[in-house]
């Protein structure tokens, strides 16, 4: 796969919706991203400023809505790992009314592609009343909220067009990726240092790659599974667990099937009641921690006639898992399960005759509360 594409670039170019055309760039944001915030040696280049003001806090809290609200609940995971700060991760327009409480001394991350959610703004405009420290993540550098938090970020994921959100999503991950080991090691963290970004970068893009080299076989599933269905289950456990709610809400939108992310083991305390013979289940299984008890849970689906596709890494993979995905570090897997995710979604949407990049009753940024 070695399409090259000038992500700048607003034009569909040959593809049918820019949906498509975002999902296939992520490699290439991937790769951007390494050059542009890592040194040759793979060590971080953020500003001081910004490094020192996250030294600072005691507790980080990220506010952020719809698809920017779940790369936020992977970056939670990456935080806490490489950083070892708590981390708390809210939907802006429920804390904008229900203030949550407050550490010592918190820092406010903002994750919003547009840079202009108005729920993430009220939120803002409070920690500004509250004297309290504020770092936008963005793909718009001179938006709102880029202009108002006390420091901001590109995501540098190019212009996304498409309603529902693939690049900045992805760049969103890599960009707190990037924060949580520079924060770790400048407060001295041994998960920081040991974290190789350059080389998970370097396999996250060829597995996003690998992935999207696949999308015949994604798209043919699509049609067998998910065509005919009315709803969907994503689930998955550890770091799969936030990206099924993504992978949710991907399909969803899109593709009008409406899809439930769960916490794989959840199911058995109430929802497994939905489960119908054909029903489709999207397993997620990059979890080498709960590997095995995803088995488990996969079998108590299929026993009430599921319709089950399973997306495994490598290391974990069985002989008739239906995606094989290369194997790369545990907490940027996101990166990569999530493009398959993203092409389900597409392909349920595209083989419907549905306007993909459009999907009715959606607005690409919302500036109403
Ligand atoms: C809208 C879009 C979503 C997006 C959300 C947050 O609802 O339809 O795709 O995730 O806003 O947008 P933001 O620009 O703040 O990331």
């Amino acid at each position: 796969y070695t399409l090259k594409i000038d992500p700048n670039a607003t034009s569909k170019g040959t593809y049918e919706f820019y949906m498509l055309k975002e999902i296939c760039e992520q490699p290439g944001v991937l790769r951007h991203l390494e050059q542009f915030y890592l040194d040759q040696n793979g060590e971080p280049q953020i500003k001081a400023k910004i490094i020192d003001m996250l030294a600072a806090a005691d507790r980080l809290y990220i506010f952020a809505a719809g698809t920017s609200y779940h790369a936020g609940l992977v970056g939670k995971v990456l935080f806490e790992k490489f950083a070892g700060v708590p981390t708390e991760v809210g939907f802006a327009s429920e804390a904008g009314y229900h203030f949550p409480m407050m550490s010592k001394h918190p820092l406010f991350i903002f994750l919003s592609q547009s840079g202009e959610t108005a729920d993430s703004r009220v939120v803002l405009q409070e920690a500004i009343k509250r004297n309290i420290p504020s770092l936008t993540l963005t793909n718009v550098p001179n938006s709102t909220l880029a202009r108002e938090a006390t420091a901001s970020l590109s995501l540098e994921a190019g212009p996304e067009i498409a309603v529902a959100s693939t690049k900045a999503y992805t760049a969103q991950i890599a960009l707190e990726a990037i924060l949580a080991k520079a924060l770790g090691e400048k407060i001295g963290n041994e998960n920081a240092r040991a974290f190789d970004l350059k080389t998970a970068f370097a396999l996250a893009a060829e597995g996003a790659e690998q992935v999207i080299s696949s999308k015949e076989k994604i798209e043919q599933l699509a049609q067998k599974f998910l065509l005919p269905s009315r709803n969907a289950f994503y689930i998955g456990r550890g770091i799969d667990y936030p990206l099924a709610l993504e992978a949710a809400l991907k399909l969803k939108e899109v593709s009008y099937i409406q899809t439930e992310g769960f916490a794989a083991a959840e199911l058995k305390h109430g929802t497994i009641s939905l489960i119908e013979k054909g029903t489709p289940v999207i397993a997620l299984i990059n979890d080498p921690l709960t590997a095995d008890l995803m088995r488990g849970n996969i079998q108590e689906v299929i026993a009430r006639g599921a319709s089950v596709i399973t997306i495994a890494s490598k290391k974990l993979a069985v002989d008739d898992d239906d995606i094989v995905l290369p194997e790369i570090n545990y907490y940027l897997t996101p990166l990569v399960s999530v493009v398959v995710a993203q092409l389900f979604a597409y392909y349920a949407s595209k083989d419907k005759g549905l306007d993909v990049d459009k999907p009715r009753n959606l607005a690409k940024s919302v500036t109403v509360e």
